[in-house]
């Protein structure tokens, strides 16, 4: 008996602006998340004893102690009445440190789906709030799709419909640790300039070549400075037929927006040989639908956890 594959997808930020800094230390944003087809999987077992034992094709993830699904494991342990454990096989596709939310993604899988197979039926409002202790992104990955995000990125609203470009991801070596990148932005800098409390996608296709002054990253001063290879990387895409180009969240990945797949598939030949590179279009996952897939695998008599019940 196999287990069923739960998809986690990543996002990208097309815009983002920092309002200023909190109280509690977090910044106040104004983005649009989208979530886009690159995806981890995730397989999840159940096991006699009540522990997480995570395996994953990235061996760095599994031995470097406690990660985000293993604190979202705990979480749901405490909201259960019954000590139940579970074995977590996680398969990476997703760069780490890019600015593609993986981890969050993840984490926010493994609360949908354990709440799921383990019927602990939590409400939505409880999953926000474990998801927020999460991280700052967990919540949207509860949602998906497209949403414009304030606060610390979980006062969310969906943007409909899902836009159709292509979206090119393009993820140099570099890591960008997200709290030195908030440490060290001008935040300043932006105040006074119109928020993007718009989708930025919402563009006829006539009127597309405006997007790139829409897609405007904050972060981008701050990290291209210390990464010069990162703005090049955003020029390459530009110069290519880009209709935008921007780095996603705190980078270090850098995305262009295509209207084909061929003008998306002809500018990635020319990073291929550099980076890694993920030819990805828009996706809606979040909690309706990883409920309805579940569902209707049990409909098909198909349990969501693997051998070992
Ligand atoms: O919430 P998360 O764990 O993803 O945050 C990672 C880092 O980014 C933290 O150091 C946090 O202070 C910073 N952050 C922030 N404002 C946000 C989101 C994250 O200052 N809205």
């Amino acid at each position: 008996m196999k287990a069923l594959p739960f998809p986690a997808y990543a996002k990208i930020n097309v815009g983002l602006r920092i309002l200023g800094r909190r109280e509690d230390g977090y910044h106040n944003l104004d983005t649009n998340f989208l979530q886009i087809s690159l995806h981890d999987t995730l397989f999840f077992e159940r096991t006699a004893a009540p522990v997480f034992e995570l395996s994953c094709n990235w061996p760095e993830l599994a031995a470097g102690g406690a990660n985000l699904c293993e604190h979202a494991y705990r979480m749901l342990v405490e909201a259960s009445v019954q000590p139940l454990g579970v074995r977590l096989r996680l398969e990476k596709r997703i760069p780490t440190g890019a600015g593609l939310g993986g981890g969050s993604s993840d984490a926010a899988v493994t609360l949908l789906a354990l709440n799921q197979l383990w019927q602990l039926d939590l409400p939505v409002s409880r999953l926000e709030e474990l998801a927020l202790q999460l991280g700052s992104d967990v919540p949207f990955f509860l949602r998906g799709g497209y949403c414009h995000g304030q606060g610390r990125g979980e006062i969310l609203s969906t943007i409909d419909p899902l836009p159709e470009y292509w979206i090119l991801v393009v993820a140099p070596p570099v890591s960008v640790s997200t709290s030195w990148a908030y440490q060290n932005v001008k935040f300043g800098l932006t105040n006074g300039q119109k928020s993007s409390t718009f989708s930025a996608f919402k563009l006829k296709i006539n009127e597309s070549s405006h997007l790139g002054e829409r897609v405007h990253n904050d972060f981008e001063a701050i990290v291209f400075e210390r990464y010069p290879e990162l703005a090049a990387i955003k020029q390459q895409l530009l110069s290519g037929k880009a209709l935008a180009a921007s780095m996603s969240g705190s980078g270090s990945t850098v995305y262009g927006v295509f209207e084909t797949q061929e003008a998306a598939q002809q500018t990635q030949r020319l990073f291929q040989d550099q980076h890694k590179t993920f030819l990805a279009r828009p996706v809606q996952w979040g909690k309706r639908e990883l409920d309805q897939y579940v569902s209707s695998c049990a409909a098909d008599s198909q349990p969501g956890f693997g051998a070992g019940l």
